[in-house]
């Protein structure tokens, strides 16, 4: 399951077995607002987040709530950490816009959270893989309509400049890679 060096391996998982439609989820997108995504240095980025309360009771994301329920899945926000994990929102999900055109997304671990279970919404889109905060971009991953859970606690990635505004789909996961790879193995997902 875990032969290729990339996907399915320290890096990601993709959930292939997991039925999904991006455009099940595009209508969330005209219906919420967003608003700027200030970084845990209090820096602006070039992402906007929605983490309205009702975007959790949208049937759909219920849907997935239910899927996924093996994962422990909890919303971060900029207070969080993953030594000391405040229940500051009782929120569990997320919309990500993304507006790369002027600069991409710094090479970063994620602080605030083991793992991201990532839908990508809109493509083309891709994510840069780093082995390690000095080797520079070790993978380009193109992500295509699957879900995947990112291993983005501890692995270093960045995303490149890209000319389209692109949306996503998160859920912030609070297990460990070995027990996310367990999790996957046993569920069959
Ligand atoms: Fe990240």
């Amino acid at each position: 399951m875990y032969k290729d060096r990339w996907k399915n391996s320290e890096f990601l998982i993709e959930l292939h077995q997991v039925q999904f439609d991006p455009n099940d989820f595009l209508g969330l997108i005209k219906r919420y607002k967003f608003k700027q995504y200030i970084n845990a240095y209090g820096n602006t980025t070039p992402q906007e987040l929605c983490y309205e309360k009702e975007l959790l009771e949208e049937s759909v994301v219920q849907h997935y709530l239910n899927v996924l329920k093996d994962f422990d899945i909890r919303q971060s926000d900029v207070n969080s950490s993953l030594s000391s994990y405040p229940e500051k929102t009782g929120l569990k999900g997320w919309l990500v816009k993304s507006d790369m055109s002027r600069e991409g997304l710094q090479l970063h671990r994620d602080m605030n959270r083991q793992a991201s279970i990532i839908f990508p919404l809109t493509f083309p889109q891709s994510i840069n893989l780093h082995e390690s905060k000095d080797s520079g971009i070790s993978y380009t991953y193109e992500y295509s309509p699957t879900i995947i859970v990112l291993n983005s606690g501890s692995q270093w990635h960045s995303v490149s400049q890209e000319p389209k505004i692109r949306y996503q789909f998160q859920f912030d996961c609070y297990n460990s890679w070995e027990e996310i790879k367990e999790i996957v193995q046993k569920s069959r997902l």
